[in-house]
């Protein structure tokens, strides 16, 4: 199974182009609804964006809109990535706060904060994040930042609004996720300053000119353990290739634990599940912890594993809500603030279930798959937000599935 660029990367790389006067180019993108929408965002900021399969042309001009469109902004919540790239070309950014969603809360108080210590004033008005660093005496100016966890969003923001900053700038406990890494080799190839990419500091010595690039996006890694994870569940056989598999080093090695198979092939790995799973205990972090975004997949698994499996959730409190609709298919599941605790059953039976985001959606299907009987998954529009073609692929695992029009039911 090839699976293409990251989500969580290629909104960012889109984002980022906003620093450079010009054209640049981004190639392995995923053909998912979040990219034609984060180029409605940057279209409301004056840019002209081509999406045309997995290539993504965006012409940024030489006078930017700093003012976002709440239409295209609330559509997608990566979109506040602009923010930073904003604040350094135009010294004023006001973005539509995009709202909170089905997996909590999602304040922005880190990226304001560290947009404060770079030289802006920032504050909420009229649903708004607004940051201003223009006027008599304002500037940005390079700051030493200490975020009080390693946010991915806040680490994105901040690095981008300090590549034109005065002086230095160190973002300490910054986040470690191949996305951030990725981020930081294409600001390099425009000519950023940074040093420190994919460990807790970054350095970033602002004022350099920026010039458009092409860049190619990181393959993704959730997807890639996704099909990993329907591998085990189903005593598959599944061989994925354009995922570095170090990106995944901790999950692999938990899915052996559980007791499949994990070899390297090519550039990829396979992983082949024999019999039922045995349980695991698993533990949400930032990277390269186990990602939250994986962490309805390691349920789905726990859920039809022998033995009782302990799941923590360290980075969204509301990301066990879909542990509900597992326990309508079957699963003896309970949650106690942020631990689950699930002792895997023979059997799953269907039942209609409701995909409250992208990757409970794509737990729930994993977990279909093995239930007794044909089980509905509502919403599945979420699921099309993560997962290029994911029907389309899943059939082409051997999976039993398919796509039925319906309206949304919440
Ligand atoms: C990104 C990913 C998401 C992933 C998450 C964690 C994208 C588009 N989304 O989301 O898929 O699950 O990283 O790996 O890349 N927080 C604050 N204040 C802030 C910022 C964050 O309290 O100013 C909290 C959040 O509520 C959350 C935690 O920090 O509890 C981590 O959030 P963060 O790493 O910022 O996630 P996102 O960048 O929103």
């Amino acid at each position: 199974m090839d699976v293409v660029g990251a989500k969580n990367s290629v909104l960012k790389l889109m984002a980022a182009a906003l620093l450079a006067e010009g054209r640049t180019t981004i190639t392995n993108c995923p053909r998912i609804l979040d990219v034609p929408l984060m180029g409605d965002v940057l279209r409301s900021l004056g840019c002209e964006v081509a999406v045309d399969g997995d290539v993504v042309v965006i012409d940024v001009p030489a006078e930017l809109n700093p003012e976002a469109d709440y239409r295209s902004v609330s559509r997608l919540r990566a979109s506040v990535c602009v923010l930073g790239p904003l604040v350094a070309r135009c010294r004023r950014a006001v973005v539509p706060l995009p709202g909170g969603d089905a997996i909590g809360s999602r304040p922005l108080d880190m990226h304001q904060a560290g947009l404060r210590l770079l030289g802006a004033r920032s504050e909420i008005s009229h649903g708004c994040v607004v940051a201003e660093a223009d006027g008599p005496g304002v500037a940005l100016r390079g700051a030493q930042v200490w975020l009080d966890f390693p946010s991915v969003g806040a680490t994105e923001n901040i690095l981008m609004a300090s590549v034109f900053a005065e002086g230095t700038t160190v973002i300490d406990n910054a986040a470690r996720e191949p996305e951030i890494v990725d981020l930081v080799r294409m600001l390099q190839e425009m000519g950023a300053k940074i040093s420190g990419g994919g460990t807790s500091t970054l350095t970033v010595h602002g004022g350099a000119e920026l010039t458009p690039t092409t860049h190619r996006v990181i393959g993704d890694r959730i997807v890639g353990a996704t099909w990993a994870f329907a591998s085990v569940i189903t005593s598959g056989d599944v061989t994925v290739q354009g995922v570095d598999p170090h990106h995944l080093d901790l999950v692999l090695d938990k899915l052996m634990q559980a007791g499949a198979t994990v070899e390297p092939v090519g550039e990829g790995f396979r992983v082949v599940g024999s019999g039922r799973p045995r349980s695991v205990d698993w533990v949400t972090l930032p990277y390269p912890g186990f990602a939250t975004d994986l962490q309805p997949m390691a349920i789905a698994l726990s859920a039809v594993s022998d033995g009782t499996s302990m799941i923590t959730e360290n980075v969204f409190e509301g990301r066990f809500r879909f542990v509900e609709e597992m326990v309508r298919l079957g699963a003896d599941a309970r949650t106690d603030g942020h631990h689950a605790v699930v002792r895997g059953v023979e059997r799953l039976s269907s039942a209609p279930v409701w995909a409250s985001d992208i990757r409970a959606g794509a737990g729930l299907v994993l977990a279909g798959l093995v239930a007794d009987g044909e089980t509905e998954v509502w919403d599945v529009a979420h699921i099309d937000r993560g997962y290029p073609l994911f029907v389309e692929n899943l059939t082409a695992l051997g999976g039993d599935i398919r796509r039925v029009n319906a309206p949304p039911v919440r």
